[in-house]
C-alpha cells in the first residue's frame, strides 16, 4: 500500500471529483473545508457522501472543518456512513484533537456498522500557533500519515505569507516544516509534504519534491491532477534504487553480527542498513 501522492479535489465540484478518480493518485481529499465557500458547505456534503458511495480508484479521505467548528460534527454526520477511507484533520492544536476526532469516529463507526478503527486520519499538523509546540503528541492508532500547511500558519501569527518572492519557504514555514518530518517519525508514520501551489511549474514542483524526498517525506500533497504523476514518480523508490537497498540487505545478511560492510568501495554501517530496511518496507 503506498500513499505516495494526495490529490485535493473541492468537495462541491462533482466534476473534478469525476475528473480526479482518473489522475492516478494513490488518495484523494475530497475537501470540506478551505477550497469549499460556507454557502456551498451543505451541497458539498452530500456531494462527497455520494462520491464515497460510487467507485474508488484510490483511497477516499475527507477533509473535514475544524473541530473547533460547528461544522466538523455535520461533515462527519455526513460522510461516515459512507465509510470514507479516512479524515483529513485542519487546524489540530494537538494530538489530543486526534483523540478527540478518534473517540466521535469510534461512536461512527459502531453507528453504521463499520470495523472499528477502520477510519484513518491524517492530520495538518503544523496550522495554528499552538500546534508548533505540540508537533510530539500526534502518536494515536488512526495515525496513516502526518502533514504540514504553509498558508494558515503564517496567517495565524500575522505573517504577509509563507514564501518569499523567490518562492522560498519562510523561518517559520522551514521550521514547521522540518518539525513535520520529525514528528512523523516519532509518530512511526508516513510525512507528507505540503502542495507546491504553482500547479503549472512541473519542472519546479519535481525539484521541489525531490528535496523533500531526500529530507525524509514519502508523499506529498497536490491541488492539480497534472501533479500527480510527477509525485508519484519522484516519491515512488526507483529500480535502482530498491535494487541498491537489497544488495544492502544481502552483504549483512552474509555477515551476520558484522557492525560494518564495504559495498562499491563506500563504508556501510547501521543507520545504512536502517535506510535500506526502511525503503525495502515501502
Ligand atoms: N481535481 C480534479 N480535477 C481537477 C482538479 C482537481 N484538484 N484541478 C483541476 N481539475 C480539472 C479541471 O476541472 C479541468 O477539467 P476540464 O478539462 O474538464 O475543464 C482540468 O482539470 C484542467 O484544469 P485547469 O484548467 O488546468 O485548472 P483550473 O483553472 O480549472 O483549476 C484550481 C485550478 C486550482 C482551481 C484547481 O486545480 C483546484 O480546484 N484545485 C484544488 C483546490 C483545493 O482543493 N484546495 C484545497 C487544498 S489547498
Ligand atoms: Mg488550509
Amino acid at each position: 500500500m503506498t500513499l505516495c501522492s494526495w490529490l485535493f479535489v473541492p468537495g462541491d465540484s462533482e466534476t473534478k471529483i469525476a475528473k480526479a478518480g482518473s489522475a492516478g493518485a494513490d488518495v484523494l481529499i475530497l475537501d470540506l473545508e478551505d477550497s469549499v465557500a460556507l454557502a456551498r458547505k451543505p451541497a458539498a456534503r452530500e456531494i462527497v457522501a455520494a462520491a464515497l458511495r460510487g467507485p474508488r480508484e484510490a483511497k477516499f479521505y475527507v477533509r473535514i472543518n475544524p473541530l473547533a467548528t460547528e461544522m466538523a460534527l455535520p461533515d462527519l454526520a455526513a460522510v461516515m456512513p459512507a465509510g470514507p477511507d479516512g479524515i483529513v484533520l485542519p487546524k489540530p492544536d494537538a494530538g489530543a484533537d486526534v483523540a478527540r476526532l478518534g473517540f466521535y469516529l469510534d461512536a461512527f463507526e459502531a453507528a453504521h456498522g463499520m470495523a472499528a478503527g477502520a477510519t484513518k486520519i491524517m492530520p495538518i499538523a503544523t496550522e495554528t500557533a499552538a500546534s508548533i509546540f505540540t508537533l510530539d503528541t500526534y502518536a494515536h492508532e488512526r495515525l496513516a500519515a502526518l502533514t504540514w500547511g504553509a498558508e494558515d500558519l503564517p496567517a495565524a501569527v500575522g505573517a504577509a505569507g509563507g514564501r518569499h518572492a523567490d518562492g522560498g519557504l519562510t523561518d517559520l514555514c522551514r521550521l514547521a516544516r522540518t518539525l513535520t518530518i520529525a514528528a512523523a517519525a516519532r509518530a512511526n508514520v508516513l510525512a507528507i509534504e505540503t502542495v507546491f501551489p504553482d500547479f503549472k511549474d512541473l519542472a519546479g514542483l519535481r525539484e521541489y519534491a525531490a528535496a523533500g524526498r531526500r529530507e525524509g517525506f514519502a508523499g506529498m500533497l497536490a491541488i492539480h491532477p497534472a501533479q500527480v504523476p510527477v509525485i508519484n514518480e519522484v516519491m515512488t523508490p526507483s529500480a535502482e534504487e530498491i535494487a541498491y537497498a537489497e544488495r544492502v540487505v544481502e552483504i549483512f545478511a552474509k555477515n551476520p553480527g558484522a557492525g560494518v560492510a564495504a559495498l562499491d568501495g563506500k563504508m556501510l554501517d547501521m543507520p545504512h542498513l536502517k535506510l535500506a530496511r526502511r525503503l525495502l518496507k515501502l
